[in-house]
C-alpha cells in the first residue's frame, strides 16, 4: 500500500476558528478525517501532517522523496499556507525530489489579494486545486490515487 503524504503550512492549525468566512467552519482534525476515509477508499496509506515552520515541511518533503525513492509513495498534496507565496525552498524541495506533488488551497487564492496569485509550488506540482474549501483534500485524495494508474 502506497502512502500519500498531506502536508499543511503555517496557521492551518487554526482552521475553524480562522476566517470562517474564507476558510470555513471544520477543523484540521475534521480534515484529516474526510483525508482519512478517501484514502481508506482508495487504498492509500495517509501521512497527515501540519507546522508552522518552513524548515520543518522541506524535511518533510525530503522524507516524502525517500519513499518515492523506495516506490513507496503515492504523492504529495500540499497546502503550504502562506509559504505558497514566498518560499523558494519549498520549490527547491519538491523540485529535489522528484516526487507527485499536487498544490491545494481551501480558498479560492485567485479572488483574493494579488500577493496570493503568485506561488513558488505551482510550477513544480503535477496539478493545483483551489476553491473547494476543505472538501479539496478528499477530491486530492481521489486524484492522487488516479494519477497511480
Ligand atoms: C491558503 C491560501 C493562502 O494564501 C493562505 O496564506 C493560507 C491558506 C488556503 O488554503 O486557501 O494560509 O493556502
Amino acid at each position: 500500500m502506497k502512502t500519500a503524504f498531506i502536508l499543511n503550512g503555517p496557521n492551518l492549525n487554526l482552521l475553524g476558528t480562522r476566517e470562517p468566512g474564507v476558510y470555513g467552519a471544520a477543523t484540521l482534525a475534521d480534515v484529516e478525517q474526510l483525508a482519512a476515509a478517501a484514502c481508506a477508499q482508495h487504498g492509500l496509506k495517509l501521512a497527515f501532517r501540519q507546522t508552522n515552520h518552513e524548515g520543518q515541511l522541506v524535511d518533510w518533503i525530503h522524507e516524502a522523496g525517500q519513499l518515492h525513492a523506495k516506490g513507496e509513495l503515492a504523492g504529495l498534496i500540499i497546502n503550504a499556507g502562506a509559504y505558497t507565496h514566498t518560499s523558494v525552498a519549498l520549490h527547491d524541495a519538491i523540485k529535489g525530489t522528484g516526487i507527485t506533488c499536487i498544490e491545494l488551497h481551501i480558498s479560492n487564492v485567485f479572488a483574493r489579494e494579488a500577493f496570493r496569485h503568485h506561488s513558488y509550488i505551482s510550477p513544480v506540482a503535477k496539478a493545483v486545486m483551489c476553491g473547494f474549501g476543505v472538501k479539496g483534500y478528499p477530491l486530492a485524495v481521489a486524484a492522487l490515487a488516479d494519477m497511480q494508474g
